[in-house]
This record gives structure tokens, C-alpha cells and sequence, in this order.
């Protein structure tokens, strides 16, 4: 071993320090693909004083760190391509408490958020935020990139479920931010400068999660719309009738690359450019069924089906939840563009416009959470360039689509976090005396810059 791991193996236990090729190469990157992995070793701390004593050790020997929680990142937060060390949280994994009074759970960072979820059903309550990737990420990555996923609409982000924080700054100090308490206005609530920190400032060991009641039977219907800016018209016209629990959206050619990856059957017996997948409470099955005959009538849907069950359900909701992973293939470049529902159908005619010009040739891919504003925008690798070409020449393309972000007030990471992928672009989203305290934050919780360098800002 080198002198960092057998530095590291000495504050902690041998078996704590990994440093073989394969480790590395797991642990060592997300599931982003942009960077090689090449990290100096991994260490899988199992207590909060474990992460003190890295971190410290970091402090005095100049080492640097990269937090590793499920690895399902989009942004490139989690990828150690410069001989850091990933400080992976797989060990620290325990429920450490529940209360049903103040309806909250207490856990490790590394609880895999469908842990979280099954703990809050087995006892007639739920953790509402849920994504794709839900059986793998963990809370602790869940919290650093303020996590949004398909219930935002009902239930918002993951800074909403957030009670208490334990955090250990980059200078080693253990804070314990908020304790589960429901008011608390005695000066700055520092629990919410870490959401969404992906790991700059320091490293999340606990966190007090807040539950939800059991939600009410819910209902899924497949919508086949006619036009992208029907979309925003269907959208509307839920909104004011049914209670939604989601409002997602996929084009044609997303539901194609997942039923081919899947082998699965078309839904529905029409096909159309665009497709909602609409979640409510399954006593307003009535209004919903008016509502789909109206949009029918007004020519916005050409085809629906309605879930019958919860395995049909389940079916349906997986037609979009596997996208990401069935596009994968193609090393998509992934654009999680968001902007106010109010301004999405300007912003969607100009996008569409510009994507048609500028990506000439790519597959373009289109999915999302159009219902709290957020869109992903996937541009698929045609198999004969180079996967540096293909990012090089979407790169270059970004800043116009960024333009049109900035222009309408959006932001050019919605819910995946900055990482190494955004951090040249947040100046569309952020003005420069925004980045500026961003930076003066970070050198007073992380002077010597250790802590997951190269991310969120440069
Ligand atoms: C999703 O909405 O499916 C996730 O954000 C993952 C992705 O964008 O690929
Ligand atoms: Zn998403």
C-alpha cells in the first residue's frame, strides 16, 4: 500500500481500505460515464467517528474526498477521476430510530431509500419521494442532491422530508442541525445549506426523516397526446379536476427504446409523439374518465388506458421508470432542464425548435416530470461516433439551450445535482454574486478544499 491507504488503514481498520483495480473501478465513479475512475483508494467508514477521523486525516495530509452513496448519480458528483479518495457510505446503513408520535425515522446516510420506504409501510405510514433508482441510491445521495423524482407534484423534494441533519464539515466538526424539530426559528437553518450540497461542504452521517401518512388507492392512466404542446393543455385540465399524485411525459421514441429493451407490447393501440402517464387518487376515477373523453373531444388525446389493478399499474408506471435505464446503451447526454409551469409551453416550442436544428441526426429523447417543470432531454450516441466527439459536439451545442433556460428563469440541473457534468454552466442559473457566497461558504466549512473537489464549482 501506498503511504494515503496505509495512512487510512491505520485510522481506521485494514479491512476498511480497499485499493485492488476492481474496487476502484466500482467505487470510484456514478452512473455517469463521462469520466474514468481513477481513484487512490475507497474506505467504507461504519461510524460517524470513522468519517471524523478521515476527514481530519485528509486535513493534515492533503488527501482529497469524494462521497459514494448508491452510485445512480447523473452529474458526475460521485466520479473520482483524480486519485482521491471516495469515502463510500455502504457500511453505514442502520435504521437507528423511529417515533410514530413525531412521525419521523432516524438513519445513517447510507439507508437505501427503499429501505426507508418499506420501514415507513410496515408501519401504516410512507416515505413519498420515489424515483427509478430508489432500489439503489441511498438517503445520504438522496439528501446531497436534494433528490425530486415523479411525486413531486404531491409531495415535493427530498429538502421537504429532511427533520435533522448530522453533518461533518470539512474541517472534521460534527454539527447536528435541526433535530427532528417541526419550528426552530433560532438564526440560520444550516441543515438546508447541505441539501443539495452534493458533498462540497461536508458529509451527511445521519439525517431525521420525515414520514407521510399511508397514501389513499392510487390509479394510473396512459395517455397517447397528440402534440408536444397538448401536453401543457392536459396538464391544466388535471390539475383543475383530479387530485395527481404525478404527471410525467415520454415521446414515442423513449416508449420504443423500452419496449424493445424490455420486450414488452405497445399500450395502447394508437401511437402518438407523446405520451402522460397521470397518477390520482382512485376515488376521482370518474372526473378522470370525463376528463380523458374532453381531451378526447378537443383533439389533444388520440388513445388511453386506465389501471385496473395494482399490477396494472405497476406495469404502466414501469413503461417510464425503465427509460433511463433502457437509453443507457446509447451513453446519452443528458440535459434535466426545469422552468416554472407557467412558462413551459413557450419554453417547450422554442426548445423543440432548437433541438430540431441543432441535433440533426441524433435521436433525440424526451421524458419527464413535465408536471412540476422539469424535462430531460436525452440526445442518444449514434453507434459509429466516439463517445468524446459525441460529448464534445453536444457541449458545444449546450450554451444555446442554456441561453433559452437562462431567458426563462430556468435552471439547467432540475433535480440530478451539478457534479463535474453542469458545474461550466451553472452561471445560467445562478448569478455571479449567487456563485460568489456559494464559494465563501465553502471556504469557511471546507478551507482546504477537500471535500468532493472539482464539483458544483470549479
Ligand atoms: C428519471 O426521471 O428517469 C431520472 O431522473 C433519470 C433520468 O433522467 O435518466
Ligand atoms: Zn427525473
Amino acid at each position: 500500500m501506498t503511504s494515503a491507504p496505509r495512512q487510512l488503514a491505520s485510522a481506521l481498520s485494514p479491512p476498511q481500505v480497499r485499493t485492488d483495480p476492481d474496487s476502484l473501478r466500482e467505487w470510484g465513479r456514478d452512473w455517469t460515464r463521462a469520466a474514468e475512475p481513477s481513484p487512490a483508494a475507497v474506505v467504507f467508514p461504519e461510524t460517524t467517528d470513522d468519517v471524523i477521523a478521515i476527514v481530519r486525516l485528509a486535513n493534515s495530509e492533503g488527501l482529497k474526498l469524494v462521497p459514494s452513496g448508491g452510485r445512480t448519480g447523473l452529474s458526475g458528483g460521485a466520479v473520482a477521476a483524480n486519485g482521491e479518495v471516495v469515502v463510500s457510505f455502504d457500511r453505514m446503513n442502520r435504521i437507528l430510530d423511529f417515533s410514530a408520535a413525531d412521525r419521523l425515522l432516524t438513519c445513517q446516510a447510507g439507508v437505501v431509500t427503499r429501505t426507508v420506504q418499506d420501514f415507513a409501510r410496515e408501519r401504516g405510514l410512507s416515505y413519498p419521494v420515489d424515483f427509478a433508482s430508489s432500489g439503489s441510491s441511498q438517503i445520504g445521495g438522496n439528501i446531497a442532491t436534494n433528490a425530486g423524482g415523479i411525486k413531486v407534484i404531491r409531495y415535493g423534494l427530498t429538502r421537504d422530508w429532511i427533520a435533522g441533519l448530522r453533518v461533518v464539515t470539512g474541517t472534521g466538526e460534527l454539527l447536528d442541525c435541526n433535530r427532528g424539530l417541526v419550528k426552530n426559528a433560532t438564526g440560520y437553518d444550516l441543515r438546508h445549506l447541505f441539501v443539495g450540497s452534493e458533498g462540497t461542504l461536508g458529509f451527511i452521517v445521519e439525517a431525521d426523516v420525515r414520514l407521510a401518512p399511508a397514501p389513499d388507492p392510487q390509479t394510473v392512466m396512459l395517455l397517447g397526446v397528440t402534440e408536444f404542446s397538448r401536453l401543457i393543455d392536459v396538464l391544466s385540465l388535471l390539475q383543475n379536476t383530479l387530485a395527481l399524485s404525478a404527471f410525467e411525459f415520454f415521446s414515442d421514441l423513449a416508449l420504443q427504446k423500452v419496449l424493445s429493451h424490455r420486450e414488452l407490447r405497445r399500450p395502447l393501440s394508437e401511437t402518438a409523439p407523446f405520451y402522460a402517464l397521470v397518477e390520482f387518487d382512485t376515488v376521482d376515477l370518474e372526473r378522470a374518465t370525463a376528463a380523458y373523453e374532453a381531451s378526447v373531444g378537443n383533439g389533444w388525446v388520440c388513445d388511453g388506458v386506465v389501471s385496473q389493478s395494482e399490477g396494472q399499474a405497476a406495469a404502466l408506471w414501469s413503461l417510464r421508470e425503465g427509460i433511463s435505464e433502457s437509453i443507457a446503451q446509447f451513453t446519452p447526454y443528458k440535459n434535466d432542464l426545469s422552468v416554472r409551469v407557467s412558462v413551459l409551453p413557450e419554453f417547450l416550442a422554442q426548445v423543440d425548435d432548437l433541438v430540431a436544428q441543432s441535433y440533426p441526426g441524433f435521436e433525440v429523447c424526451w421524458y419527464g416530470h413535465i408536471g412540476d417543470g422539469n424535462l430531460h432531454l436525452n440526445i442518444l450516441k449514434p453507434a459509429e461516433l466516439s463517445l468524446s466527439e459525441f460529448y464534445a459536439r453536444c457541449h458545444a451545442i449546450s450554451p444555446s439551450l442554456f441561453e433559452l433556460v437562462a431567458r426563462h428563469g430556468g435552471s439547467v440541473s432540475a433535480e440530478h445535482g451539478v457534479g463535474l457534468l453542469k458545474r461550466d454552466f451553472i452561471g445560467y442559473s445562478r448569478s455571479s454574486a449567487e456563485i460568489e457566497i456559494m464559494r465563501a461558504l465553502k471556504g469557511v466549512l471546507d478551507p482546504n478544499q477537500i471535500m468532493n473537489p472539482g464539483k458544483l464549482l470549479s
